[in-house]
Formats: C-alpha cells, structure tokens, sequence
C-alpha cells in the first residue's frame, strides 16, 4: 500500500515527512515524493527506488517550509518511475496531491478533462485527482476537494495542498486508512501511526467518507454532508513496531487477516455491474481464445499451488487441457508449447528467476504469455503480453497468504472470462459462479473470526513433528499450500498427499504420534474422504477435520474440526487454506519460531 504523511506547522516539514515516509518502509513501495509550499509556490521533487534516492536530491536546506506532503507509492497504475511518483500537480501548478488506493473511474474524468485541455504526464489515477482539483478550484481548497472527490468512484486517502492557501493541508479518506496527528506545534495526516509516532501519540483516526481541514493550529473534520463532526482523541500507547504490523503479532497474521480485503480488491475492480469480467491489462481476444488448445500453469511454491487449484477451475469451467508445472522443471521437459498454448506464469514478487526463465523459454516456443503478479512492474510483468495483477498490497512475510488468495480469484476470473468469450458457459452456472465469489469476502472474514479456536487446535499438536495433509478434488493443491505454510514457519516436515493415493504406501507412516489434517470440503467426495478418515483412525493416527459448516456429520470421524462457510465445491479453496494459514502461525507461534522472516528463506528468490 502507498504511505501518505503530511505536515503543517511552525516547524520546518521536509524533515519531519521524510523521517515519517522512512516510517512507513515496512509497507513496501517502489518510489517516493514530496512536495512542500515556498513562497506562494508549490515545489515538488520525486524519485524512484528508495527513501535515499529521493533525499539525494532534496537536500538544497531552502527547499523547505512550513507545509510539506509527502508519499510512498506503491504502483498499482502505470509502472513505478519519478513521472508516475507522488505528489501529483494540477496543470495549474495551484494544487499538490498524495493519495493512497484507486480510483476505479479515473479513465472516464481522464478523458474528460482532456477533452477540456488537461495535459497529463503520468499515466497514473492519482493525477486525475490532482488535475480535477484544480479544474474546480477557485480559490477555496475544502470546497474544490470535496467537488472532486464527489465524482471519484473507489479507495482513496488523499492529502492535498494549495499554493495559494499555504496554511492548510486538506485530507480525504474512503476505504483507505488516515489518521491526523495532534503535535505540540502543528499537525500531522498519515496513512498510518508509526509514521507520527515520534513527534505525536495523539491521534484522530478518521472514518470512511470524513473531510479533513488541517491548519497548524486547528484540525476540523467533516462529515459526508459536510457537516463538522467531533472525533475522541486517540492515545496511541502501540510500540513502533507493533505499530508498523497493525498491531498483530507479526506481518503474517496481520496479512492473512488482510485476505478479506485483497480479494474484494481484486474481485470488484473487474466484476461489471451486468455480471460481465473486465480484465484490465489484458487484451486476449475472443479470436485469440479460440486459437489456444493447451494452457500451461508455471510458478514455484505457493504460487505453484495456486497452478493447482488453477487447472480444476479452468479445465472445469473453461474446457481446455491444462498442464501445472514447477518452473524450475518446466524448462528440462520437452514441453508440448507452440503457438496454440497460453503460458500462466504466477508470481507475487514478479522476480522469481525459475519462472522467468520458464516464461523465457514458453515465448521462445511462440506461446501466449499471461501472468498473474502482485508487483507493478516487475521483471515477469515487463515480459509477458498480458499481466493480471493481483491487488493484494505489498506482501511482507515471507510466507505468502494473501498474495496466494488473490492468484486464486485470477484464476476464476481468467477461467470465466475465457469460457464467456467461448461461448460454452452455462448462463446459470457462470452466474453461480460469479456470485458465490461476491460472497466470498463476507464470508472470509466470519471464518475469520474463529482464529483463536484454531489457535487452540494448534496449541495441542505445536509439538508433535509428524503431521500429514490429505484431501480430494480441490482439496489437494490446498493440502499441498497447507503443508507448505507449516514447514516453512514451523520448520515440522509436513507432507501432503491425495488422500485416495494414502493406501498406496504413505498410510504405512500413520500411527499414535501422527497427525492428519484431512480436508473434506467437496460434497461429492465427502464419504470417500470419511472412509480415508476411518482408515488413518484406524492405524491410531489422529485427524483433524475440515468441511463445510454443512457436513457437520464429520464430526463423528475426527478428534478436532474446522468448519468452513457453505458455498459451492468449485469456490472451497479461497475459504479452506485459510484455517490452514492460521493453524500454522499459531503452531510456529507456540513453537517461537521467526515467523516473518524464516530460516534460510528469501521473500523472494531470484537465484536459479
Ligand atoms: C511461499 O510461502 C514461499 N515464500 C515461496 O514458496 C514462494 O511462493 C515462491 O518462492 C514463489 O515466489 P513468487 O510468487 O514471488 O514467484
């Protein structure tokens, strides 16, 4: 996510905004800017990369004031550079904006303002903020704010300056955090509270459709309506560094907690109102479809997995043959790629060498190359066709959770859209469909609220080091995330297996000392998953059930269970990795195991 901090005041803001961006590091970001009045005028410098890039070049002690903005970006629209960098200025050079979030109908007031004169620089949305602020300002910064962000359809805090009102910073908050920061000699907006922390612990934390007018010695809020409404103080009493995870524990909880949002992110922005996908970024046509025979799904670790539960969906709702390969193996087979093959390569940092190399190697053999990536911008984004990006935000444990939901819903939504152009989807089931994953959020963060009680399933068997994952249908590839999760943070050499594949060798492993986390969310494979259940019980191991709330009758065959909310079996894996996820932070937790950050492990791994 992209860090906003802001200052007004009697002291001078460069440094304090910079020491507050530098606070804000750990939510990951690709450029950085700011922008500060002096003398009747608004100077702005930006820099991609690092915090130290933009301090290079921002060092002039009189480049600075009394009234700064500055930004973190994280890219979400148009590549990470020093153009597409915040702040953003209106052609006037009147207003300075830094925003957090996206603003879905930025293409339309684009062309809009264009086509009244507006040039543009960047390709980014928070430029349109900046250029319709300044279209409708004449002179009163609140009310030209709150024009514009009346015709801004998404998430957005925003900060904003004027030139000719240097004494005021106005802010904006709609699903995207933004907190004021009460100082001793002026006043702070930031995306978050480790960002002020050190000049202030008293904060507003400000609500969803909320105006702020900051002065550097008044701070007023306003309410949708623009009417002033009051807010409690806050005492903020976090350390900074539980401060920077939210206040979790770790990066991962907090990150796992965050799925609800990264799939609703990543779902809406594409779902149309009529039901009908918009896949920005990608321009396979309903010719380009017809002429692809084969897929191929290409990624390392838990993006793999997400290949996995990718080639059920696709092969069942699409039709198409679809290999899944480990990219570092992908490249020493003679793969059957040609010209009629879409290449998937999944990757959340967009680094991974093994699935660029694959991706390298499916281009040369002429196939069609999409990708599905966390990362504006990244290696494997830049060297495919067409790119899907997930919206999950920066992803900062090494153990990737929400970057692995979001690849999951890319994976319905190509599957949709392809079948859609195809013409060979069911009316009724697309809908389905595309309505069991609206729903998937809501239901995401009720499970959600049952992760103390797997807390304590955890506590129970943190010491044991025999632990297996079993499952059918859609249940393996999660079986398979499910194990991953657990050895990667808990360090226990967790296995997973096709529960049908057990009595072929693996099930002579179960005994008293053994435990088997047996997914049975797939109702037409619910009984032969209670029949594997009965023959683990039966060697003494001890299982743990996962179902639908629905199939409580597994309760009967298991020691402990977990239940997921009912949907259909097609949409099972977005909800059922989830218990998974937690089970392993709490059994690593109980474990004192270095969660974020485990051993020998790279968030991302760009060796071959
Ligand atoms: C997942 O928890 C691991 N950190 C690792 O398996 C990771 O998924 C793999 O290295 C692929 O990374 P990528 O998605 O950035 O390509």
């Amino acid at each position: 996510m992209c860090g906003i901090v802001g200052y007004i005041g009697e002291s001078k803001a460069k440094g304090l905004v910079i020491d507050g961006l530098k606070r804000l590091e750990y939510r990951g970001y690709d450029s950085a800017g700011i922008a500060i009045c002096i003398d009747g005028k608004i100077e702005i410098k930006k820099e991609k990369g690092k915090i130290e890039n933009l301090e290079k070049i921002i060092g002039d002690p009189a480049f600075d004031g009394n009234v700064a903005i500055g930004h973190t970006r994280w890219a979400t629209h148009g590549v990470p550079s020093a153009t597409n960098a915040h702040p953003h200025r209106s052609m006037s050079g009147k207003i300075a904006v830094v925003h957090n979030g996206i603003i879905e109908n930025y293409e339309e007031i684009r062309e809009e303002l264009k086509g009244s004169g507006v040039k543009f620089l960047s390709e980014t949305d928070t430029e349109v903020i900046a250029q319709l602020i300044g279209s409708l300002y004449d002179g009163d910064l609140l009310v030209a704010v709150r024009k514009a962000v009346a015709r801004f359809r998404g998430a957005y805090a925003i900060g904003v300056v004027a030139s000719d009102e240097p004494d005021r910073i106005v802010a904006v908050r709609k699903d995207a955090p933004l907190i004021v920061g009460l100082g001793k000699d002026g006043n702070f907006i930031s995306s978050d509270v480790p960002a002020i922390l050190k000049q202030t612990r008293d904060v507003y934390f400000i609500n969803n459709d909320e105006t702020v007018l900051l002065t550097k010695d008044e701070v007023k809020i306003f309410d949708d309506d623009g009417n002033p409404v009051t807010h409690q103080v806050q005492h903020i009493d976090w350390d900074v560094n539980s401060a920077e995870k939210g206040g979790y524990d770790h990066f991962m909880i907090k990150e796992i907690n965050e799925q609800p949002k990264g799939i609703y992110d990543t779902l809406h922005q594409r779902l149309q109102d009529d039901g009908s996908i918009k896949l920005d970024g990608i321009s396979l046509t309903k010719e380009d479809i017809e002429n692809i025979s084969k897929i191929y799904i290409v990624a390392c670790g838990t993006a793999y997995h997400a290949g996995i539960v990718g080639k059920y969906i696709i092969e069942k709702i699409v039709k198409i043959p679809v290999e899944v390969d480990i990219a570092s193996e992908f490249r020493y087979r003679d793969s059957f790629v040609d010209e009629h093959t879409l290449f998937i390569a999944i990757s959340q940092s967009g680094e991974t060498l093994d699935t660029l190399e694959a991706l390298r190697e499916a281009k040369r053999k002429g196939a069609r190359v999409l990708s599905v990536v966390n990362v504006v911008g990244s290696s494997v984004a830049r060297e495919s066709d067409d790119v899907f990006y997930t919206w999950a935000g920066p992803e900062i444990a090494v153990a990737s959770t929400k970057a692995y939901t979001t690849q999951l819903v890319c994976m319905y939504l190509i599957a949709l859209y392809m079948a859609s152009h195809k013409g060979n989807i069911d009316k009724a089931y697309y809908d389905k469909i595309v309505n069991g994953l609206k729903e998937i959020p809501d239901k995401l963060s009720r499970l959600l609220e049952k992760q103390a009680d797997i807390g304590k399933i955890a506590k129970k068997y943190y010491g044991w080091d025999k632990i297996f994952f079993v499952g059918r249908g859609q249940d393996v590839g999660v079986s398979y995330e499910g194990a991953l999760k657990l050895k990667e943070i808990s360090y226990i050499n967790a296995y997973a297996i096709a529960a049908g594949e057990l009595k072929h060798g693996t099930i002579a492993l179960m005994d008293d000392h053994t435990l088997v986390i047996a997914l049975a969310t797939q109702d037409g494979l619910f009984e032969k998953m209670i029949s594997n259940i009965e023959e683990i019980t039966a060697r003494e191991a001890h299982v743990m059930g996962l179902a639908k709330e629905s199939n409580t009758k597994i309760g009967k065959f298991v020691e402990d269970e977990i239940y997921i909310p009912d949907c259909i079996d097609e949409l099972t894996p977005l909800l059922s990795v989830v218990p998974l996820q937690i089970f392993a932070y709490y059994v690593a937790k109980e474990r004192g195991c270095d969660i974020d950050k485990p051993k020998n492990l790279a968030k991302s791994v760009t060796v071959e």
